[in-house]
């Protein structure tokens, strides 16, 4: 057997269906370049008779993508397949997504029939659905309660009417991984025309077992996996796309393959996360900002010796640049001194003893030390040292007027002026740098925060920029969050400057 496991996205569907997730058209077609850039083979790009806006999606989204299969949900109905067909019209390859119930729950109380009847409905809109696409898979929902022979004759009777992929549900997050692995393999078993279609997973995970089920479910002959970003779904959500993938690569004994760039991994889950308005959980697996992040410092040393130490997984693989070093009371000099470079400091050693005093006078009072404390404790080297001042700005901004900013700036004892316009003021301050900065820099990520503690200060700004294969951070903190945020700015860009 082929040991290429499909990976089929829901985020754009399931992940969706979650309240307060809601994407408009254009935010769904930036997830999905961004998924295809990741590297799913299929992405589930919503349920087209639910709503306009998801039927225009799936247009827009198809348009948008290339390389992977756009498919379409629907039930086991007429018209919702013909909407469906419809709206994969301009997909280079469109799939349907058919399917009904098949658990006792479904058949008897939800749809109020019986399961011959149930089959005979899944075959016809398969059949129905085969008119306008070559791929069309099926769901048998609630599959993960549905008796184990009966499903196997649902799924025979579904890929007899056409069916290419048999999705297998566990609709409700009921199953533990040996029995939904048990309803892979008793399939692939007894199913005799299981050899023309893929089996799928679609695990939620109301147990906390979605990602358990899922390796379950391949290892046992399941070659497609239904997954979403940051496990964003319904109730407590999908199986994570992350975990999954880092899980097939952690595990070369399992030997499968995936498609998926992994170091495009945080970036389409934090772009998820942003969109979806979804924070992702700071001890998620994968993606959670504690991740990768050691705080001890028996941990730490054993890290900077050798990352495997205490790592599974490098951080680099999914795309995460930072260091996992959390600095604390128990950190050490070398520990120290890394994030410092990381930050852009280069201190000679009598600085960083320097430093390390008032740092760990300051990790007695602290929890841990984030990288404005830091930024803080070297704050006397670092305004000798920085090259870009502030000197004066000016922006207008407002409704109904092209928002604009004029920035004066001291680029190492030369004051420059520039004007530019922008998005917002803030983008306009940024541009009008940018030309008197003549570099290439990209803005990773733009974080504002109230401060909460003792501070006459209202914002602190903190700026994420890439240069080439470097990242610095800048750091400001004002009552004006527009002079934090040009503070930071102007902060970052002196350490590539
Ligand atoms: O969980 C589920 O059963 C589903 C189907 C509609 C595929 O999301
Ligand atoms: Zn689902």
């Amino acid at each position: 057997m082929d040991n290429k496991v499909y990976i089929f996205d829901t985020t754009l569907r399931d992940g969706e269906q979650v309240p307060g997730c809601q994407l408009n058209t254009i935010e769904k077609i930036e997830v999905a370049k961004q998924l295809e850039k990741l590297g799913v083979d299929i992405i589930e790009a919503g349920f087209p008779i639910s709503s306009p806006g998801d039927f225009n999606s799936v247009v827009e989204i198809s348009k948008a993508v290339t390389n992977p299969t756009i498919c379409a949900l629907t039930r086991a109905v007429k018209k919702d397949i013909e909407v469906a067909a419809d709206a994969l019209k301009f997909a280079k390859r469109g799939r349907i997504h058919t399917g009904i119930g098949t658990s006792p729950y479904h058949i008897y109380q939800k749809l109020n029939s019986n399961p011959e009847e149930i089959i005979e409905r899944g075959a016809a809109a398969v059949k129905f659905a085969r008119q306008f696409v070559d791929d069309v898979e099926f769901y048998a929902e609630d599959a993960g309660r549905s008796d184990n022979e009966y499903l196997a004759r649902v799924v025979e009777a579904m890929i007899a009417a056409g069916a290419t992929v048999i999705n297998v549900p566990d609709t409700t997050g009921y199953c533990l991984p040996g029995e939904y692995g048990e309803k892979i393999a008793y399939l692939m078993n007894n199913v005799p025309n299981v050899d023309k279609a893929i089996i799928s997973t679609h695990c939620h995970n109301d147990l906390g077992m979605a990602t358990a089920n899922t390796l379950s479910g391949i290892i046992n002959g399941a070659r497609q996996v239904e997954v979403t970003l940051n496990g964003l779904g319904e109730r407590a959500g999908n199986t994570a796309l992350e975990e999954v993938v880092m899980a097939i690569q952690a595990h070369k004994d399992l030997d499968f393959k995936t498609e998926i760039d992994a170091k495009q991994i945080i970036k389409t889950s934090k772009l998820v996360s942003t969109l979806m308005r979804m924070p992702v959980q700071a001890n998620k697996a994968i993606v959670g900002r504690n991740a990768f992040a050691h705080s001890s410092g028996i941990h730490q040393d054993g890290v900077l010796k050798n990352r495997e130490t205490y790592e599974i997984i490098d951080p680099a693989d999914v795309g995460v640049k930072e260091s996992s070093i959390v600095l604390t009371a128990r950190s050490g000099r070398a520990a120290l001194k890394h994030r410092l470079e990381v930050l852009g400091y280069k201190l000679d050693q009598e600085k960083i003893d320097q430093v390390y005093k008032n740092f760990l006078v300051l990790a007695d009072s602290k929890k841990d030390i984030s990288d404005e404390d830091l930024e803080v404790l070297v704050g006397h080297e670092k305004k000798e040292e920085r090259v870009l001042k502030l000197d004066k700005f000016q922006v207008i901004c407002g409704k109904s007027c092209i928002p604009s900013a004029t920035v004066t700036i001291n680029h190492n004892g030369t004051i420059k002026t520039e004007t530019a316009t922008g998005d917002g003021p803030v983008d306009a301050a940024f541009s009008a740098i940018k030309k008197m900065i003549d570099i290439d820099v990209v803005l990773e990520e733009y974080l504002v925060q109230a401060i909460t503690r003792g501070s006459d200060d209202i914002g602190k700004v903190h700026v994420q920029l890439s240069h080439d294969d470097r990242t610095v951070h800048g750091f400001g903190a004002n009552v004006d969050i527009l002079t934090a945020s040009v503070w930071a700015y102007l902060d970052a860009l002196s350490k590539i400057v």
